[in-house]
Formats: C-alpha cells, structure tokens, sequence
C-alpha cells in the first residue's frame, strides 16, 4: 500500500535514470520520453550542462532570504527582461504560484491608482492556470473546483472562441483578461495570432490589461521565445515556469514598468523564489536556449515533425482527426478516447500524455534529435496500423 494519496491517477511505471530524450525503467526498458514531466525538462534528461551548473552552485550556496542581494537571481531577471517586453520579473517556485501572482500583481496595479474596484480578471471557460484555491476558480472548471468551495469571488468567463461572449463579459470592473497563449491541458488549442492582436487591441480599449499564461508554452516550446512573439502582440504580464527550470522547480511572473510599479516592498513573497540554487539553473537553461540556433533548430524539428504527422493523420484518417500546436508544443487529437492510443505508444516505449478534446500532447525536449523524432514517428505509425 502506498502511502502517498491518491490524488493522482499514476501510470504502473517508474525510472530509474534519465538520459537526453531516454527514460530508463525499473523495469529494464528504455522509453523515449516525449511527455518530459509536462514541457518541464526542456534541454532533455541529466543534461551536462545543467549537471554541471547545479553541482557548482550546490557548492556555494543554495538558499538565502530574498530579505538580502542574490546576484543570480538579478542575473536571471536582467537576462529576462532583456530578451521580451518586460521590465521587472517576480521569482517563484511553480506555474500555479506564478498565475497567481500575475493575477495579484494586475489587482495591485489598480488599485495603486486609485481604482480598487477594477479587480476582475475574465478568463476563458474550461481553462488551466494551476491548482491553488484562487488559479482553479479562475479556469472556470466544475471538474477541477468541485468540492473546493466556498468559491472564490473574482472571476469571470467566456467560451474559447466566441468573440460575442468575451465582449459581452468585459464590464467596467475588469481588470485583466488572462488566457493562456495556448492552451495546454485544453487540448493544445492555439489562440490564433489575429485573435490575440484583437485582444490586446480590446484590451487597450478598455483600460484592461493582458496576462497571457506562457507556463506551458513559453520558454522556446514554439520555436520562439514566447508563443506570443509569433502574434507580435505586447502583453503587460507572463507568468512563466515549467521549461525555465528545465526540472528545477522555478515559476516567475514578468511584467511592465507600468504594472510593477503597484508591487511595492510586502506586497508580495516568497521564500523559496528566486534563491541562488533555482536561479543558477535558470541562467544555466538561458544559456542555452538563448544560443543563436537553438530556437531555429526547434523550428525546423517541429516543422519536420508535423509535416510527418499530417502525412500520417492523412494515412489513417479514421484515427487520427487533426494535428495540433505549434513548434514542439504538439497535439494529436483523435476520433476516438485518447487513453487506451497512449497505453499503446508506452507499450511501444513511447511516453506521451493526455490533453482535453481527446487530445495525446506530444512534448520532445527541445533539443530532441531529428533520428528520435523517427523514432516517435514509427512508434505512433505502428499503433495506427494495429489500431485500424
Ligand atoms: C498554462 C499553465 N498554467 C499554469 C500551470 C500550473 O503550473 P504548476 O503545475 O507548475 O503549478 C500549468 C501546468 O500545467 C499550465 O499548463
């Protein structure tokens, strides 16, 4: 009997090691692993690079109170700032905590200019920012705040898609309107880069402003930096994690000049956030994503891997309805229940999971090679031919 709750629904497989884009089990298989914790471990598994960094830290210094300096952290927020539209970062340890701030930081902001009541932030239906009290009510799921009452006041909602239902929940009390760039659990649905001109342009309109929640899709996933940057739109926050700690567990909340200026000294913290051991792994991830190919060859990677995956979703047309996503943030989405396809591709040692919308995500590291994309392609061909 474990002792661990049960919440949740844990496949009968553990991993002893991790190498690259390879999973080894306790059961003396080897798993290419395109799941990678949920686009967390974006430079793949035991990259030397990041061993090589964690392990000179670990030597140094590993946590002091954001009540003092830490170099590494201002090295990391500079590094940041720099390469987007933001001026000030907030560090933090998950992507829930850094949705949360984003939603506290918007609050503050107007509240610092005299108009506490513009607090609601309008999200889309069905959602997914995170797990804590305030992030599930805001995704506007039963699923997911069932049980978790009372509710949390403060949010409101439109359906994915529905122009008429967004304009029409924008009130005078919004504050901000955080969607996610694209949206992960959902089922890999990408708000397409008119839409999200729209929205800002809607956004400036009103006085409202935009968090676009890049937890999943930021940080190279897209072939760019942020999946927003292929809209060219200007969002005023991001919270980001997952792919920035490339396993260490790092969240962060980038934001204007503007909007910062309402996070005052006690308005916020954390003491985890930000401390040298977490942010010498972050330095270390940029290091290498900010590399001057790097994003290019996660382009021509996705872009190879879905041209290979519509000529297969033309093959087996019955199974496979549509490919998804953009860059290697990737979606297949079936006729059929997902759950027993993604079974399938394990037993074939091919880790994947599950999306809304019958959606299998498919999320190599960024730097996955062309041969173990091959691989992949094989693995799922197999399953579709045995499925016919
Ligand atoms: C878009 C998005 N926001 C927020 C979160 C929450 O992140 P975490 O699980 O690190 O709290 C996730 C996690 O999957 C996510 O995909």
């Amino acid at each position: 009997m474990s002792a661990l709750a049960k919440n949740y629904n844990r496949r009968k497989i553990a991993f002893k090691k991790g190498k690259g884009s390879f999973l080894y089990a306790t059961n003396g298989k080897k798993y290419l692993d395109f799941c990678m914790g949920i686009a967390v471990c974006s430079l793949g598994h035991a990259n030397p690079y990041l061993i090589k960094a964690i392990n000179k830290q670990s030597k140094k210094l590993w946590h002091v109170s954001n009540a003092f300096q830490i170099p590494e952290g201002e090295k990391l927020a500079k590094r940041l700032t720099q390469k987007t539209f933001a001026d000030s970062v907030i560090f933090q340890n998950s992507g829930a905590e850094a949705t949360e701030t984003a939603i506290k930081v918007a609050r503050r902001y107007f509240y610092s200019i005299g108009k506490p009541k513009k607090n609601r932030i309008l999200c889309i239906k069905n959602s997914f920012h995170g797990r804590t009290l305030a992030t599930i009510f805001a995704s506007g799921s039963k699923k997911m705040t069932e049980g978790f009452g009372p509710k949390i006041d403060g949010f409101d909602h439109f359906e994915f898609g529905n122009h008429h239902s967004l304009k029409k929940s924008i009130t005078k009390y919004t504050a901000a309107i955080m969607v996610e760039t694209i949206m992960g659990e959902g089922g890999i649905k990408v708000i397409p880069d008119w839409c999200l001109r729209d929205l800002k342009k809607i956004c400036v309109k009103k006085n409202i402003l935009l968090i676009l929640d890049e937890v999943q899709c930021g940080i190279g996933r897209t072939g760019k930096f942020f999946a927003f940057e292929h809209s060219k739109v200007k969002p005023d926050i991001v919270p980001i994690a997952k792919g920035i700690g490339g396993g260490f567990p790092i969240g962060a909340v980038l934001m204007t000049k503007k909007v910062a200026s309402g996070m005052t000294p006690g308005t916020h913290g954390s003491t985890f956030g930000g401390n040298p051991l977490a942010m010498s792994v972050g330095n270390a991830v940029l290091d290498q994503i900010l590399k001057k190919e790097f994003l290019q060859n996660v382009k021509k990677n996705s872009q190879y891997f879905h041209s290979k995956l519509n000529i297969l979703k033309n093959q087996y047309p019955k199974i496979i309805k549509e490919v998804r996503g953009v860059g290697l943030l990737i979606g297949l989405k079936l006729f059929n229940d997902q759950a027993n396809f993604i079974k399938k591709l394990m037993d074939n040692k091919l880790l994947t999971i599950r999306a809304g919308e019958n959606v299998i995500r498919i999320l190599p590291p960024l730097n996955v090679k062309k041969k173990e994309i091959d691989i992949a392609l094989k693995i799922i061909e197999k399953v579709c031919r045995e499925y016919k």
